[in-house]
């Protein structure tokens, strides 16, 4: 496993898994699945509605919870001082655990800055780890600078070869904010790409791990989802071999600022 180091020097596994869409009795047995091959780090969402399973599943896995990595996100019905603290509260509950190592505001919305207040005082009283944000572009964290005390040390965009956000990538990179990336393999859309079907061909590798690499190489934190155990593997074999150069400047070319989801501009929940 390689891992990045936060701008409070924490450090976060590169390769973690995603829980979107996966609920219930499929959630357990995936996570479970993903803790068995190895990985550490593990993204859920309040929305998600997948927390107690994930924290079942983490539980049953006898794994010590200071070898974990565990994210979740504050939604966007939760925001407002009181409502973030109610809301980290039910997040723990449902987790089975008494600190996060992740806690991430899910998409930029109104009273952000009432609930970042929160989130920095449960920072500070030690109940997490590391906190952040998800789904901002360069001017929502411009905005919530004018009032917070810190910054936040990660920002979860949608990233992948179709959306590489170099200008987003760049003012995180000054701001020292880790750049992490949702819908790595565009929900599957990855697999039709016929460059990447000859960089798998050319590396011996899939397309999957072909562009979960990239996302590693460039420095991007990466948490695919799969609910099929022979792709949960698949996904977590990536640090065995090195995309060249000329080869990432490739995949970063195919660019068209193409979304699988919601722009945070345009999106009101
Ligand atoms: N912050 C946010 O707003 C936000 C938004 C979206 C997602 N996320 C997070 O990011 C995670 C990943 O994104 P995502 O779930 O949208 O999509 P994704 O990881 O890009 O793609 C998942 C899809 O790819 C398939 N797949 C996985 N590995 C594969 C492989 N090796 N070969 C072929 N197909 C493969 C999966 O199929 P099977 O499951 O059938 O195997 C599934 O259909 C989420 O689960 C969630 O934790 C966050």
């Amino acid at each position: 496993m390689e891992y990045f180091k936060l701008s409070n020097g924490v450090e976060i596994p590169a390769l973690g898994f995603g829980t979107w869409q996966v609920k219930g009795e499929d959630c357990y047995k995936a996570v479970t699945e993903a803790l068995r091959v190895g990985y550490r780090h593990i993204d859920t969402a309040w929305i998600y509605r997948n927390e107690k399973e994930v924290g079942r599943a983490i539980k049953d896995s006898g794994i010590a919870r200071e070898d974990l990595f565990i994210t979740t996100k504050c939604w966007n019905d939760h925001r407002g001082y009181e409502n973030t603290l109610n809301a980290f509260k039910e997040s723990c509950d449902n987790l089975q655990v008494n600190y996060l190592d992740l806690y991430l505001l899910h998409w930029p919305k109104k009273l952000d800055k009432e609930s970042w207040k929160a989130i920095e005082e449960l920072y500070l009283d030690g109940k997490i780890r590391a906190i952040g944000v998800s789904n901002y572009h360069q001017h929502h964290l411009e905005d919530l600078f004018t009032s917070a005390k810190i910054k936040p040390m990660v920002d979860q965009v949608e990233y992948h070869p179709k959306l590489t956000q170099s200008s987003l990538m760049n003012f995180l990179k000054k701001e020292n904010i880790q750049m992490e990336s949702w819908s790595p393999l565009m929900r599957g859309a990855v697999m039709d790409i016929p460059l990447l079907q000859e960089l798998s061909n050319k590396y011996q590798r899939s397309i999957s791990q072909i562009v979960l690499r990239w996302n590693i190489q460039n420095g991007v934190v990466v948490i695919p989802k799969s609910v099929t155990p022979s792709r949960i593997k698949e996904n977590f074999e990536i640090f065995d071999f090195v995309i060249e150069h000329s080869d990432m400047l490739k995949i970063d070319s195919l660019n068209e600022n193409i979304r699988t989801g919601a722009d945070p501009d345009n999106f009101d929940f």
